[in-house]
């Protein structure tokens, strides 16, 4: 049986959200058109959110539009809200997702407003998505940590995953926000979750602040999950997560797999032309 793992490519939206340098459109398009090539069957593009809180993003509608897109290929969008919805409609997004937190602190910190408000925000975005046949991803934030309110309950986690889950969400991308995860705190959450939900519905979304997100990676794979976002070259953070760094490295998470013998279907090369080609346009950190 084929080993096969999939990595989902954030690092246009999540890695350059928070990124201080001013890259141009025409740089994010080249960077998506890099990124094409390089065998992934997603890429996470850009957000449609309000450009005073991501200002880095505020040319969605550009790069979406400019990109050389790929039959192959689900390009996806995040979506907080109706207006976002429409301009990933506009943009003729093939996916969108949207984001909720499982703590109040950061919900209100992210998106200004409570979880259970962000919801009602989603409830008819996902009907029209469901209406159209659009698939959606749903992301939740500080799966074991906040950095506003410390541990996390897997609890806290399933009631949005079951939420997500029964309005349409394809699948649910667990988000490690802080990069405080390790193995321990991963295995008690996937334990919880993976009770009631297949694995298979599951996805890794690490971010890399403390160096253990390939640990995190290989012990969800233990729990039966086969798809992790990353991003190129470990770009970016969370503008609201003071301090969190970059996913993991899609270049060291497809080696590190690689090596222990699952297949990434990504080529390498292409992987390191596109890490080249932003590593010299970001500020290093
Ligand atoms: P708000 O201020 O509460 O919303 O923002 P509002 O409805 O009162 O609107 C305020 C202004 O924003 C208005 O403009 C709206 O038109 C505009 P004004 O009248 O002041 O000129 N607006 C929008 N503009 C463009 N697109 C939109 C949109 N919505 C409203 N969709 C809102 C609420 C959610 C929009 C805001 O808080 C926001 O944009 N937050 C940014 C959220 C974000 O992008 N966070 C980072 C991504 S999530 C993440 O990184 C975590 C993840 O990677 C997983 C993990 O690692 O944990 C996914
Ligand atoms: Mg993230």
């Amino acid at each position: 049986m084929t080993k096969q793992i999939e990595l989902i490519e954030v690092g246009p939206r999540d890695g350059l959200q928070n990124e201080p340098s001013l890259i141009t459109s025409e740089d994010k398009v080249t960077l998506v058109n890099l990124l094409s090539e390089a065998g992934f069957s997603t890429i996470e593009v850009t957000s449609f959110v309000s450009p005073k809180w991501v200002p880095q993003l505020a040319d969605a509608h550009q790069v979406m539009t400019q990109i050389n897109r790929k039959e192959a290929i689900r390009y996806i969008v995040l979506t907080p809200n109706q207006r976002g919805y429409d301009g990933a409609i506009a943009a003729d997004a093939d996916e969108i997702a949207i984001f909720a937190a499982a703590t109040e602190t950061f919900s209100q910190k992210n998106i200004n407003c409570s979880i259970e408000e962000s919801l009602a925000r989603f409830e008819p975005v996902l009907a029209q998505a469901r209406a159209r046949n659009l698939p959606v991803r749903g992301y939740i934030s500080c799966v074991v940590g906040c950095p506003y309110e410390g541990d996390v309950a897997p609890e806290a986690v399933t009631y949005i995953a079951d939420w997500m889950l029964a309005r349409g969400c394809y699948e649910i991308s667990l988000g490690d926000t802080i990069g405080c995860g390790t193995p321990q705190t991963i295995s008690a959450l996937l334990d919880r979750l993976t009770a009631d939900i297949p694995a298979k519905l599951l996805a890794g979304h690490y971010h890399d602040t403390n160096g253990r997100a390939i640990e995190n990676v290989m012990t969800s794979i233990n729990f039966g999950l086969r798809r992790f976002d990353s991003a190129i070259a470990g770009l970016g953070g969370c503008p609201f997560a003071p301090g969190a760094k970059g996913n993991v490295s899609t270049n060291a998470l497809h080696d590190a797999l690689s090596e222990a013998g699952w297949h990434t279907g990504l080529d390498t090369d292409r992987l390191s032309d596109a890490a080249e080609f932003i590593s010299r346009l970001v500020t290093p950190r």
